[in-house]
């Protein structure tokens, strides 16, 4: 089987669970970053089934995974899925794969599932180490999981109600116009850049130029932090999402490793907000025990 992934991701999250697909599937998998300076895509005929990944943004899917989708060809019964990566498991975040889905489907795309994944946040606040440490192992055994899915034509529709169908589509037109409208606020301190112009480099949208010895960021912005969380020296302001900056990778490869950190924090010792993703984790343990899949055989 030949499988291609076409990936929006700000910080990585998204591209790591791409990943994890390449790594489970038992089939010849590529991934595709969609992003202004990648290459053309590859054509989905060329597959026998395609994926399309994209982190939540404001309960929805970006602006660029909703472009590129209108972008793919008409291609009756393709066989497709959907995925995504988000910093919480509440059930409101389950509208966001709704116009993407609409997208495929009108293109004749025969959509057999979506699968949620949730990774460290790269906004609003950041994970605890233990915290982030169950987040990425826990997305190894469902992606695992989902690999099996896949392999087993698995088709299954998650649960949709009006008022997750209207958060979503408010939250979209609200958010996604705005990004372009504030990108322009977000500004490099001088006295802390080193010029390394890796936000250049990572930027999905091109957004970012160097005119006369200045960084300039311009209305491209889908706000996905690509820019701000990867800066080594965190030089970069983010307009009105000062307080909810998030600097520096979780280097969860490391974590993941380390026998110091709880695990799993969830249920074990969830407090304050780790409360909210005992729901979540509580699906993740049935779902795997029903696939007789153990979580702890993803502990390094
Ligand atoms: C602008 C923005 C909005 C976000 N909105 C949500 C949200 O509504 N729900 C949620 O659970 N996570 C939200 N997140 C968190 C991301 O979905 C999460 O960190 C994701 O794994 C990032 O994936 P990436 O690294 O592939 O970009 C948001 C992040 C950003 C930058």
């Amino acid at each position: 089987m030949k499988v291609i992934l076409y990936v929006f991701s700000g910080t990585g999250n998204t591209l790591r669970v791409a990943s994890l697909y390449k790594k489970y599937l038992n089939a010849e998998v590529t991934v595709y970053r969609i992003a202004k300076n990648s290459p053309p895509p590859p054509s989905p005929d060329e597959y026998d089934l395609i994926g399309l990944g994209y982190p939540i943004h404001a309960f929805s899917a970006p602006e660029p995974i909703l472009k590129f989708a209108k972008t793919l060809p008409e291609m009756q019964g393709k066989r497709a899925f959907v995925f995504k990566s988000s910093g919480e498991g509440l059930h409101l975040n389950d509208g966001s794969s709704q116009k993407l889905i609409k997208i495929l489907k009108k293109k004749g795309y025969d959509v057999l599932f979506e699968r949620h994944f949730v990774m460290p946040y790269n906004m609003i606040y950041r994970h605890s180490d233990e915290m982030a440490k169950q987040m990425w192992i826990y997305t190894q055994a469902m992606t695992a999981l989902s690999a099996r899915e896949i392999e087993n034509g698995v088709r299954r529709k998650t649960k949709q109600n009006i008022f997750k169908k209207a958060f979503t589509a408010i939250f979209r037109v609200i958010e996604q116009p705005f990004a372009h409208i504030h990108g322009p606020l977000f500004k490099v301190d001088k006295k802390k850049c080193i010029d390394c112009q890796r936000c250049i480099k990572i930027c999905p949208q091109a957004n970012i130029k160097i005119k006369d010895g200045k960084f300039k960021f311009g209305r491209e912005c889908v706000l996905c932090m690509g820019c701000s969380f990867n800066c080594p020296m965190d030089a970069i302001h983010v307009g009105f999402f000062k307080f909810w900056k998030v600097n520096g990778s979780y280097r969860l490869n490391e974590l993941e490793k380390d026998e110091n950190l709880y695990f799993p924090v969830v249920p074990d010792k969830a407090k304050r907000i780790y409360r909210l993703y005992k729901k979540y984790y509580r699906e993740c343990d049935a779902q795997l025990k029903q696939a007789n899949i153990n979580v702890a055989d993803f502990i390094k």
